[in-house]
């Protein structure tokens, strides 16, 4: 906590390409309301994002336009502090030491660390394997209270705590051990739109499933129309109406109406009607953001200085920890 009392909470997003409406749901639209609540550190996890193959150039783009789609999104460099992972050092100099009280045997178990490695069989390594010890490092630096994330990566946060308590043990109270945070609200995970079983991923090989926060208007009109329903003709959210509580999820996030507003707006009315009131709210509430991110990745200067403070902010609370972990493990500091 800090002297205000406000608790700490510590989030990332990877800059590993296209950002869809779901990890905007999901993740980055919570961020813009917690900065108000919480003490927030936000960073751009570009070290985790190299443990699958990126070209570089990609790789360097996408972390100013994250950086830029933050802000754009309504996230408050002067209230939070929004860095880039790599520019804080610390991450990597925790990990070493987390991981010499991690086992091969907790990492390889993880899920993601399975998935990963059948998915990119060709280039499972170290890295893949240490992501979680990495993520560790992230969130311990930093005494976060509080970690919202997504279902994926539950497994890790418990790790997190698991490595937290581990090094709390052997070496004393170091680490705050964390706990995840779950969003009030509008929690939805949002699904696929062309099959609302699956969660919806910028890598799914259909690109109708998904709805990326860069898209047009005519083409997120046109992904909304195509969008899976369900037998029946009514708005309705229900468990055996999977594709249109999914629509409804999306269009309450997007209009701030509850979903009673929304299935009264629509009674009466078919899922054409309200597959394009969808289609056209998620494009209205994207356009001024779309507008905001543009004009930020034209001002470089302005996002280098803001990069550039935050690490700064960041480096000096991580630092302060790194020291104290560095002198509970005997390193020698001099005097
Ligand atoms: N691994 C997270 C993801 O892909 C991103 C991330 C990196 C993160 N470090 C973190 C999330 C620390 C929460 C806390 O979604």
């Amino acid at each position: 906590m800090t002297e205000e009392g406000k608790k700490k909470l510590f989030s990332a997003v990877q800059p590993s390409g296209a950002v869809t409406i779901g990890n905007y749901i999901g993740a980055i639209k919570n961020f813009v309301t917690l900065q108000d609540e919480y003490d927030c550190i936000y960073a751009v996890a570009d070290l985790h994002a190299i443990t699958v193959r990126q070209d570089p150039a990609a790789l360097r783009r996408n972390t100013l336009e994250l950086m830029a789609l933050f802000i754009a999104c309504g996230i408050d460099p002067n209230k939070c502090i929004l860095f880039v992972q790599s520019h804080v050092p610390a991450h990597c100099e925790l990990t070493w030491v987390l991981n010499t009280i991690a086992y091969p045997g907790e990492l390889s178990r993880m899920t993601q660390f399975k998935d990963k490695s059948a998915k990119h069989a060709e280039n499972v390594n170290m890295g893949l394997m240490d992501y979680p010890v990495l993520m560790a490092s992230d969130i311990l630096l930093y005494q976060a209270a509080l970690v919202p994330v997504g279902a994926d990566q539950k497994q890790h946060l418990e790790l997190t705590r698991d490595l937290a308590i581990r090094f709390n043990n052997r070496y004393s109270g170091t680490f705050t051990v964390p706990e995840g945070y779950i969003p009030k609200g509008n929690g939805a995970r949002i699904m696929s739109l062309a099959d609302p079983s699956r969660k919806m991923s910028k890598s799914d090989d259909n690109p109708n499933a998904f709805i990326t926060m860069s898209d047009d208007r005519d083409t997120i009109i046109r992904k909304c129309k195509r969008a899976v329903t369900d037998s029946g003709n009514e708005v309705r959210f229900a468990e055996d109406k999977p594709g249109v509580s999914n629509l409804i999820a999306i269009y309450t996030a997007f209009t701030g109406k509850t979903i009673e507003e929304t299935e009264r707006e629509f009674a009466g009315k078919g899922y054409g009607d309200f597959k394009l009131a969808v289609g056209e709210a998620v494009a209205d509430a994207l356009a001024p953001v779309q507008a905001e991110k543009a004009r930020l990745c034209k001002d470089k200067g302005y996002l280098n200085q803001v990069m550039k403070e935050g690490a700064e902010a960041a480096s000096r609370i991580a630092r302060k920890t790194l020291s104290k972990v560095y002198r509970k493990v005997g390193f020698y500091q001099g005097e």
